[in-house]
């Protein structure tokens, strides 16, 4: 994935446990890199084990990293650094999810090699909907719960999030009934 993920990993880490934390982490998980570069491609591997060596160091379950992760890219990696890409994805957390099937085609003239994950909304209701993740990366569907629950608190919501399809029980994709 782009350094940029690891850089949010890093940036996760050290506001919300300290650098220590993260030195202890990055050692645990035998990377060497001193930073990472955002427009940089590096391989998932070094991902998954810097969640991994979060886990243990911090004593916390992988999903709940994965979770904080993934509302600390919303409200902040990704609020910082491309707030009008979101601003102009919807208004709304409803207008919002249903244009995350078409996100991250703009995010890819950024990433131009981008390996996206991709989404489809159906069963829409008026405060409602149903989320469909797919993707051809393991075991980050907490992330996505975590980025739903960013995105609710980007749009100052209450929002009940439920995972109904679980991939690693055999389901063909994740799927996430979203209510707010
Ligand atoms: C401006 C905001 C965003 C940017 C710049 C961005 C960019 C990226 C980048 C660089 C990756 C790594 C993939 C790779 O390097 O191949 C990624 C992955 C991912 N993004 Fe986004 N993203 C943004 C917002 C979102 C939002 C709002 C969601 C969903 C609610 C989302 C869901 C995901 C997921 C689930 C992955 C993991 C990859 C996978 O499932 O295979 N992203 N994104």
């Amino acid at each position: 994935m782009y350094g940029m993920v690891n850089k949010a990993v890093q940036d996760m880490v050290c506001s919300q446990f300290g650098e220590d934390q993260w030195e202890a982490i990055k050692k645990k998980a035998g990377v060497e890199d001193e930073l990472f570069i955002s427009h940089e491609g590096y391989p998932d591997e070094i991902t998954y084990r810097l969640v991994g060596a979060a886990s243990e160091v911090l004593g916390l379950p992988a999903d709940e990293i994965l979770k904080a992760f993934g509302e600390h890219w919303v409200l902040k990696t990704a609020a910082e650094g491309y707030g009008e890409m979101l601003d102009a994805a919807g208004a709304d957390l409803g207008e919002f999810l249903v244009n995350l099937p078409r996100f991250h085609t703009r995010v890819a003239m950024i990433f131009p090699k981008l390996k996206p994950p991709s989404f489809a909304i159906t069963d829409r209701g008026e405060r409602s909907l149903r989320l469909h993740y797919h993707t051809h990366r393991d075991g980050l569907a907490p992330f996505v719960v975590g980025l739903l629950g960013g995105l609710a608190k980007r749009f100052d919501v209450e929002a009940r999030i439920t995972q109904i399809a679980d991939r690693t029980q055999g389901a063909d994709h994740d799927e996430f009934q979203v209510e707010w």
